[in-house]
């Protein structure tokens, strides 16, 4: 019940600077977002590298105003790049990237955030890793998968996600296996009306495994986004029915959110990317994190009286 409450707040002005104000414990923040600047994350990503994982990196912030803080969070992504490139990670350090803080929404937003993220993907090219672009509202999502295909013309690694409590998505995901895509299989995060989307968990769960198995059938490259254990063991199970070797599909995880489960699955030789956001806008993804699981939201509010 909880959850649609808070993802309803997520897209407030009002909550957003009640809470973004709010006397927050740090720690409740810093959980699931481990640090504001470059600076701040490089040590994150140099640790969770020595242990074996490999990153997604996301520069929070989403539903910009202006087209300035389009330019601002392009430019963030490219320090972020060009600070990578010294460690030398390649493909083990990727960036994630949400075209809404792109300035998608914006007055011709589509071509706006495709201007924006061109350098990011050059950037990311140039040291050997790649983009994956966040699937955001089901409005967005038509403009996300035309700026997918037309950066795949240069770069075909470009990635996507895709939600499975959606009914577009079966259809989408046979599209993106058929044409070689790498593609991040999650559940969906955003609050979805039930004329396109499925609101019971156990029909997206049934979702998710009948995707899945498109996509570990197809030619691409999928990449299980969840947390959910028996979902991570279907998608074993369906990965070494197609013959699937362990460096033909990966698995991915937040940052906070079972990280000795991380480490557990890197250590039976599995690919595991640890999605991993930093930066100061990060009321959005974070009221997200609290809405699937309703326990932390407990502890948020704890946290806040017991300043
Ligand atoms: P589920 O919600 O059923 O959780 C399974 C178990 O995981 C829970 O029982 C709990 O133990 C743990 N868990 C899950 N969420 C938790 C939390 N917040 N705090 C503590 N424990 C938690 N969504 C989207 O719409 N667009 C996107 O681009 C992305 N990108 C993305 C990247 C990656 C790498 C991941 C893992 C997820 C996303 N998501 C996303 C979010 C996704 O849609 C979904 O909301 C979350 O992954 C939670 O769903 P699970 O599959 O983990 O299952």
């Amino acid at each position: 019940m909880l959850g649609p409450v808070i993802l309803a707040a997520s897209r407030s002005d009002r909550m957003r600077r009640l809470v973004s104000g709010a006397p927050v414990t740090k720690q409740v923040v810093d959980r699931f977002i481990p640090g504001e600047t470059v600076d701040q994350i490089v040590p994150v990503v140099q640790d969770l590298t020595a242990k074996g994982l490999e990153l997604t990196m996301d520069v929070v912030g989403e539903d910009i105003t202006r087209p300035e803080q389009a330019a601002a969070a392009r430019d963030a992504y490219l320090e972020l790049i060009d600070r990578l490139k010294d460690l030398e990670l390649g493909e083990r350090a990727e960036m994630s990237v949400k075209l809404s803080l792109f300035g998608q929404a914006l007055d011709g937003g589509h071509d706006l955030a495709l201007a924006n993220i061109r350098p990011v993907v050059e950037a990311a090219a140039a040291i050997g890793t790649t983009v994956t672009l966040d699937a955001e509202d089901h409005t967005t999502l038509d403009s996300m998968f035309a700026i997918h295909e037309e950066l795949r013309r240069d770069f075909p690694e470009t990635g996507c996600v895709i939600q499975s409590y959606l009914f577009r998505t079966e259809a989408d995901a046979r599209r993106l296996a058929a044409n070689g895509s790498r593609v991040r299989l999650v559940k969906g995060a955003y609050k979805e009306p039930a004329s396109v989307a499925y609101q019971h968990k156990s029909q997206i769960d049934r979702a998710y495994v009948r995707i899945l198995r498109i996509l570990m059938a197809g030619e691409g490259y999928p990449m299980v986004g969840s947390h959910d254990p028996r979902l991570i063991s279907i998608a074993q199970e369906l990965a070494r029915r197609a013959g699937r070797k362990p460096d033909e599909y990966e698995f991915q995880m937040l940052y906070g959110i079972r990280s000795d489960e991380h480490l557990r699955l890197a250590a039976e030789g599995h690919r595991m990317r640890v999605y991993t956001a930093f930066g100061t806008d990060w009321y959005g993804y974070f009221m997200r994190r609290l809405a699937e699981k309703p326990a932390n939201l407990r502890f948020f509010v704890r946290s806040m009286i017991t300043k």
